[in-house]
């Protein structure tokens, strides 16, 4: 019998306390290599501080989590170094630094991993704006560019470093819905055309149905509920249901 694939990430038993409030309660979940997976959940349910811990920059309080059969929860920062050069983030709120040109932003993962040849980062950078569909934009200053041009600049940091996989926290969050709908098309580019592992949070129900090959339901720190999109939209889950309707479950005819 053929054995079931690695994942690309494994998360067990995963605890993350701050102080007395314990945040998540014990995730398990892997991650296959190549997959669009999303992770879906209310405002304050664990979904930013889960996904931090994928490139380890939170210390689980309990459980492991492991990158290509590496387990890098007991990692020392010089070691993670390394697991980190395999991602690529793009992180809430998306921020580039404002006072660098978009070549510079795009260049700074190049940078911090010690790459020197200012040639070999000036083509990288040129590679990455080419696959957000920005060629060219390199001088422009972030104050420049619209709110949609301002996260293709910081999918193209993300991508630099030619990443098995991207973490993407609310990366449509602030745009139009076709402009979301164009980072839905690059998210998916990613993993056809260059084997990229997406990870995604968002609140775009329209995005979830477009982009995940799996979806999974954070609540209060515990995964609640793991399926496909076609799963998602057949659930009778009350609480799955009023999630993807936008109801709070308030009455409008007062
Ligand atoms: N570094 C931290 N120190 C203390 N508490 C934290 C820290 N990071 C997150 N929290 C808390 O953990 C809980 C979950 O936060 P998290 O950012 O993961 O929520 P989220 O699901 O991403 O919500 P949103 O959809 O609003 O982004 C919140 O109550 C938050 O205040
Ligand atoms: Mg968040």
């Amino acid at each position: 019998m053929a054995e079931a694939p690695e994942p690309f990430i494994r998360i067990r038993g995963l605890k993350q306390s701050f102080g007395d409030h314990e945040v998540l309660k014990g995730i398990d979940l892997d991650i296959m290599r190549g997959e669009t997976l999303v992770i879906l959940g209310g405002s304050g349910s664990g979904k930013s501080v889960l996904i931090k811990h994928l490139p380890g920059l939170l210390r689980p309080t309990h459980g492991t989590v492991t990158v290509n059969g590496l387990e890098i929860s007991q990692l020392r920062e010089r070691e993670l170094g390394a697991v980190r050069r395999q991602m690529g983030f793009m992180f809430q709120g998306g921020a580039l630094f404002d006072s660098m040109s978009v070549a510079e932003n795009v260049a700074f993962p190049l940078r911090e991993g010690g790459v020197r040849k200012e040639k070999e980062i000036a083509q990288r950078v040129a590679e990455a704006l080419e696959i957000v569909r920005l060629p060219g934009e390199e001088d422009k200053m972030p104050a420049d560019l619209s709110g949609g041009m301002r996260k293709r600049v910081a999918l193209a940091r993300a991508v630099v470093g030619k990443p098995a996989c991207i973490f993407y926290d609310e990366p449509h969050a602030g745009l139009d819905p076709i402009t979301a709908d164009s980072i839905d098309h690059l998210i998916k580019d990613l993993q056809r055309h260059h084997q990229i592992t997406n990870v995604v949070i968002t609140h775009e129900m329209r995005s979830v149905f477009h982009i995940a090959d799996r979806i999974v339901f954070l609540d209060q720190g515990v995964i609640r509920w793991t399926g496909t999109p076609d799963e998602l939209q057949a659930t009778q889950d009350p609480q799955l249901r009023a999630f993807i309707a936008g109801d709070s479950g308030e009455p409008w005819n007062d």
